[in-house]
């Protein structure tokens, strides 16, 4: 066999799987589930499970990827067998599901590039608004910009994990951070932007419920990128010595600096132009053009935004993808360029029903009130993902729990403080953490 690819350095490894985890989750969904689910008491809440469960899950993934050198479902199989590579199964059917929701939402921001570039988004908080509402609903627009993204991910794909994806994260991780600051001083400096800022950052108690706890650890989950073996698959290209404990940190913080910053720039814009801050997923793609109206340069900074969010978005969709190529590669022997190709044209196909489930397939309900999309995006993050995450804890904490302190530790080449805390939290708080919120979900 060829030898597996590695990522070139440390810091390639901590952008890509950086990369992974900034992407819409942050600055598309993190404002507007904020904004849905009660401000400041949310973003609490939010962080409490990101630095407990989600740090330790992310390098419960870390470690089994790393170990067994394989994707998802190779990885468990190599480890222990019996039942385990369903849990890798599971995960990569999620990415399927998620890329195809994920990339039609990706084709918005490719198509707002190219509207702020043509300077029709112009007119009020009203009439953005209303150009989002028929630009999503129309049959055809938007899956063509779905089909652009997709290319974009399969060609990113064909680059492979060190001159693809490694080499993109490196120089456009740092451009978002710096165009990010530079947005929030116009965002709030607006007038009326300090509503914005306490509705974010003030907590209110009394609006905490059990729907909260639900969407706040679904919302890590997403954002970090864990529960479906993307970081199991970004692991195993690792070599022996990284520091995986470390790393894990480095990821969860920069990830979490940026759902912050990107709440930090839309709720206060939110607040200034009287938006409802529950409007849910049409909320960035209204008031950040509102804001851009706003500010000398704003058509620049409108387009520079937009490319940023579209290459954040690209970032995050080859690691959904990468585990399936990784898999039929390890496993199955095919060529990654060809299932590369494949799958994404499979991809493309699955997010046409989500596209159109926003327009004319709106009276379709699969879930509840939930058209395909919004379906797509609860099966996945509120179940497939919290359902991944316990049992990717279990199975660190009680079936190989040894030979994963071996791999935290490199062999105790590493002194890692955290390792007792990180085993009970992989044994106790997150398997029955995420149950309670699951089943009080439900
Ligand atoms: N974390 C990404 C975001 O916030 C999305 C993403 C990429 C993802 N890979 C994933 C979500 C794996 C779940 C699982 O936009």
């Amino acid at each position: 066999m060829k030898s597996r690819e590695q990522w070139g350095s440390r810091l390639g490894f901590v952008l890509a799987a950086a990369g992974s985890a900034v992407g819409l989750g942050n600055i598309w969904k993190f404002p507007y589930m904020t904004g849905q689910n009660g401000g400041g008491a949310f973003l609490i809440i939010y962080l409490f499970f990101v630095f407990t469960i989600g740090l330790s899950v992310m390098l419960a993934e870390f470690a089994i990827g790393r170990a067994a050198q394989r994707n998802p479902i190779g990885a468990f199989a190599v480890l222990k067998g019996k039942a385990w590579p369903l849990v890798g199964a599971i995960g990569m059917i999620a990415g399927f599901l998620i890329l195809s929701f994920y990339s039609v939402v990706a084709g918005w921001t490719i198509a707002y590039i190219v509207k702020m570039a043509s300077g029709t988004l112009v007119g009020d908080a009203d009439a953005l608004g209303a150009a989002f509402g028929s630009f999503i609903s129309d049959p055809v627009e938007p899956i063509l910009y779905h089909a652009l993204f997709m290319g974009l991910t399969v060609a990113v794909v064909l680059g492979g994990v060190h001159d693809g994806i490694e080499r993109a994260c490196k120089v456009l991780m740092p451009m978002l951070f710096v165009l990010l600051i530079v947005l929030i001083i116009r965002a709030v400096t607006l007038p009326g932007a300090e509503k914005g800022l306490a509705f974010f950052l003030m907590p209110d108690f009394s609006k905490i419920s059990a729907d909260m706890f639900n969407a706040a650890l679904s919302q890590a989950f997403f954002s970090l990128s864990i529960g479906m073996g993307a970081m199991i698959t970004y692991g195993s290209y690792l070599n022996r010595h990284e520091n995986l404990g470390k790393s894990a940190l480095w990821v969860t913080s920069l990830d979490s600096i940026v759902a912050v910053l990107a709440g930090l720039l839309i709720l206060p814009a939110v607040f200034a132009f009287g938006f409802d801050p529950a409007a849910g997923p049409g909320l960035t793609f209204i008031t950040l053009p509102a804001v851009f109206a706003q500010m000398p340069g704003g058509v620049f900074f409108g387009i520079l935004f937009f490319l940023l969010l579209t290459v954040a978005a690209l970032t995050s969709a080859v690691s959904l993808m990468q585990p399936i190529i990784a898999y039929f590669s390890d496993e199955k022997g095919w060529n990654p360029k060809v299932s590369a190709v494949f799958f994404g044209i499979v991809i493309f196909v699955l997010g046409i029903p989500s596209s159109l489930s926003l327009g004319i397939w709106s009276d379709f309900h699969i879930i509840g009130e939930k058209g395909f999309l919004d379906s797509v995006d609860y099966i996945t993050s509120n179940l497939m993902m919290p359902i991944g995450g316990i049992m990717t804890s279990l199975f660190v904490g009680w079936v190989v729990a040894d030979k994963m302190k071996d791999e935290a530790t490199n062999n105790n080449e590493k002194k890692f403080k955290f390792l007792n805390g990180w085993l009970f939290i992989c044994r106790f708080l997150a398997p029955l953490g995420i149950s309670w919120v699951l089943i009080s979900g439900l």
